[in-house]
């Protein structure tokens, strides 16, 4: 029986040899190694034999059993190269190969300040309005006050087109015009978000295109207090509660009075650091009372109504918010700023 083990294996080890796909590596394995193989059979059958020469049977049947095992193992990763060469030879596709995970993607930094923004203001009752990114010069400047050659508008140099009078918009203040014209003799409760263009240099401070979320409120008896009040409202639902602002009166053409809002610098709270220039206060956006002539050109009757206005730029705000260095990151298209966010 011994010599029939012997045998055995000797064929055993021959036919695997020979072998050449995974089906036959599995009939073969089936038919020697596996629970009803022959060498399994074989080793059972151990009983059969006198009992001083089951030892050395039984020894050298799971030595040979062992050894046909690694073999077998060693065969099959070979086979499996084989075969993975010979089909990349033929189709160029490795089937094998985990699939690639479809990235899904994130929001840019500032379409998630801008939903912040939208969301704090829908919940104080202000619908959103779009206005146009190219506009008239008597839209962007002239009847917001800053007739031709006012020395405001150069602060404000844009980009024009062939076409005389038509430019790329600097500020979204023009959509204030259009929004009243449109609504005009019913109040207004609006926010006007978009893409605005300055010609600058281009630096890590200054951009020439760049978000600003505008707000405008018309009706019967809108007062600073309101417009203050309001302000505050927005300011400590996106900074927190209990955030210290303070006013400071400003010039723009288009709001009399003017002011800017500043928030205490929420990284060192008022103390002074690198972030707030050392003055404890970040400036966050422009705001003021509707000028007579603006609400005028919307065909609102300044007697009767009034109104306040404000504008913010959410790329500054995130960029405090993050402590961002450079603005030229925003349109850089550089997946390792946008990722992180
Ligand atoms: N349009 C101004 C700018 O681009 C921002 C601004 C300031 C808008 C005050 C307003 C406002 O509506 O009341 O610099």
């Amino acid at each position: 029986m011994l010599n029939e083990l012997e045998v055995l294996a000797k064929t055993a080890r021959t036919e695997l040899e020979q072998l050449d796909s995974g089906a036959a590596l599995d009939h073969w394995n089936s038919k020697y190694i596996g629970r009803k193989g022959e060498l399994t059979q074989m080793l059972r059958r151990v009983s059969e034999l006198p009992k001083e020469e089951r030892p050395v049977f039984g020894q050298r049947a799971n030595e040979l059993k062992r050894e046909l095992e690694t073999a077998y193992t060693a065969k099959e990763a070979a086979v499996k190269a084989a075969e993975l060469e010979q089909s990349m030879a033929e189709s160029g596709l490795d089937v094998t190969l985990p699939g690639r995970p479809a990235s899904p993607g994130r929001l840019h930094p500032s379409t998630q300040t801008l939903r912040r923004i939208y969301r704090i203001w829908a919940e104080m009752g202000f619908q959103v309005y779009r206005s146009r990114d190219v506009e008239t010069d008597e839209m962007n400047f002239q009847l917001l006050n800053f007739p031709p050659h006012h020395p405001a508008r150069e602060m404000q140099d844009t980009f024009y087109t062939t076409n005389p009078d038509v430019l790329l918009r600097t500020h979204t203040s023009p959509g204030q015009i259009r929004v009243m014209r449109d609504y005009c003799p019913e109040p207004i409760r609006v926010i006007l978000p978009g893409m605005c263009y300055r010609h600058e240099q281009i630096t890590a401070r200054s951009e020439i295109q760049f978000h600003q979320v505008e707000g405008l409120a018309v009706g019967r008896g809108i007062r600073m207090s309101d417009l203050k009040g309001t302000l505050i409202n927005f300011t400590s639902r996106l900074y927190g509660q209990g955030r210290p602002v303070r006013f400071r009166a400003s010039h723009f053409p288009f709001t009399e009075p003017s002011a800017e809002m500043d928030v205490q610098c929420f990284l060192c709270n008022g103390q002074g650091c690198r972030m707030c220039k050392y003055t404890g206060w970040l400036e966050i956006l422009g705001c003021g009372m509707v000028h007579p002539n603006v609400l005028r050109n919307g065909g609102y009757d300044p007697n009767i109504f009034s109104g306040f206005a404000f504008g913010m730029g959410p790329e500054r705000i995130t960029i405090l918010g993050h402590g961002i260095e450079d603005i030229r990151l925003f349109w850089g298209n550089d997946l390792r700023f946008l990722e992180q966010f």
